[in-house]
């Protein structure tokens, strides 16, 4: 009897490799186990309707590769072999999924930060423009791009960034990049390895670590009210500093205008860079905005970052470097061979979605949003949690709370994940210091008003138990 119907068809494979193929693969899976009579060359031929000289070669590649074995006037049977050689269980531990917003189980009133408000995305548009990419008439876009980026994309950043940033740059100097982290990799390249950099010491753990692995030498430097120390950043022999002026992360610390021109008075001192993260500039929701560094910046020592992934969405990987002349002819010289991250197809829509004025119709309600779920969410914690201490209300998308317990940050969210409610740590922003009391991170920009509020309540029930 056949115990088994290799699979063959005609018109792909000739014939014979494919019994050989398929007959190999019963035998690795274990699914003809050691010992297995293969049936006669003409029993298998009849049975699947083909030559016996196919059945024969078939066999004879099998044997010569030690899957069978022929036993005199007895027949071929399947030889022992250790299944884990073909198909390894993977092992447990190698793997590390990080984890996103895809990959974890969602609490029921998450104050994650790095959210967007998905609810009102401008859902229509960013169709239509991104249709739009893939016609037969924007072949082009099918093809490699210029490695700078789109140059209609950075006419409309360069437009954007000088109207509501104050930054003053030619679309010639942009350079788009799928990230923050990617364009700070960049910019070690550029600026070399062997430079001495510095960043804010608490900072953001993911441009901490990106510094670190492109091998530089890094001094973490702390912050006072106005935020990072001038007077310890010659201390530290860095000529190159990363710094976020505009909202520091994460205390959320707005650089006052006489720590800039000190910041700008050490650059040309040490004639250096400083790199000016400017992530979420565009969520100021008291007072006028205040402009970029880079705006009054007269001796070419400031690279701007600026990203789309508060102002639109993470998803999209659009950021930008605005490079200063000097780093512009470097990159110009040497940097070309890189192409482009950002796909042109998402590049060209968001130079549709910006020209059209879809933008600034978005940003407008994105920042009117965001703004009355800031004030919900300092009104509620004020309401339900009047001893806590509440910090960084001047950064754009998240908070600070100390709720003054006896409680470490890691019972602090353990208790208010007991009830669904995920906050967050702010020690992995430290690299020395470490902050005096525990204190998490609440980001609000994901989260509807009614959510925010019920959700506040909750927090309050798993840490005052009331
Ligand atoms: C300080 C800072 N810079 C930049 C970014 C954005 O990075 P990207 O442009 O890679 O999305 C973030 C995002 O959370 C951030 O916190």
């Amino acid at each position: 009897m056949i115990e088994f119907t290799p699979n063959v068809q005609k018109g792909s494979d000739p014939l014979y490799i494919q019994l050989y193929k398929s007959i190999r693969l019963e035998i690795q899976k274990g699914h003809l186990p050691a010992h297995t009579k293969l049936p006669s060359q003409r029993q298998l031929a009849k049975h699947l309707n083909v030559s016996r000289n196919t059945v024969d070669i078939a066999y004879q590649q099998l044997s010569a590769e030690g899957y069978v074995k022929g036993i005199e006037r007895k027949g071929l049977f399947v030889v022992p072999l250790n299944q884990d050689l073909f198909f390894p269980e993977p092992k447990q531990g190698i793997f590390r999924t990080e984890e996103t917003s895809a990959t974890v189980t969602p609490a029921r009133f998450n104050f994650r930060y790095g959210e967007v408000d998905l609810e009102h995305f401008p859902y229509k548009q960013w169709r239509k423009y991104t249709l739009e990419s893939i016609h037969r008439e924007n072949g082009d876009l099918f093809l490699y791009g210029d490695h700078q980026g789109e140059i209609g994309l950075r006419k409309e950043i360069a437009h954007y960034i000088y109207q509501s940033r104050g930054v003053r740059c030619l679309p010639e100097q942009i350079v788009v990049g799928a990230g923050t982290q990617y364009l700070i990799e960049l910019l070690c390249k550029l600026i070399g390895t062997k430079d001495s950099y510095a960043m804010e010491d608490p900072g953001y753990n993911r441009i901490r670590e990106t510094f670190q692995h492109a091998g530089v030498s890094l001094s973490p430097i702390p912050l006072n009210d106005q935020g990072i120390r001038v007077d310890k950043l010659y201390e530290s022999n860095a000529n190159v500093v990363y710094v976020t002026p505009s909202h520091q992360f994460p205390t959320g610390v707005l650089m006052p205008l006489s720590r800039r021109n000190e910041l700008l008075e050490w650059a040309k001192n040490v004639d250096g860079y400083i790199i000016e993260d400017d992530y979420d500039g565009e969520f100021r929701y008291v007072g006028l905005p205040i402009p970029a560094l880079q705006g009054i910046d007269h001796h070419e020592h400031v690279i701007y970052l600026g990203t789309f992934a508060k102002s639109l969405t993470p998803a999209a990987r659009i950021s930008y470097a605005v490079l200063p002349q000097r780093l512009l002819s470097h990159y110009s010289e040497n940097f070309t061979h890189l192409q482009q991250t950002v796909s042109r197809f998402h590049q060209y829509t968001l130079e549709c979605f910006m020209e059209s004025g879809d933008w600034w119709r978005h940003l407008n309600r994105t920042k009117t949003r965001y703004k009355s779920r800031q004030q919900t969410l300092l009104r509620a914690l004020k309401t339900h949690m009047p001893d806590l201490h509440v910090s960084g209300n001047d950064s754009g998308l998240h908070v600070i709370v100390e709720p003054n317990l006896p409680l470490s940050e890691e019972e602090l969210i353990r208790r208010a994940e007991s009830l669904g409610v995920a906050v967050y740590p702010t020690s992995i922003y430290y690299a020395n210091e470490k902050p005096a009391t525990s204190q998490v991170l609440l980001g609000f920009a994901g989260l509807s008003e009614e959510t925010i509020e019920e959700g506040i309540q909750m927090l309050k029930k798993a840490w005052y138990h009331s």
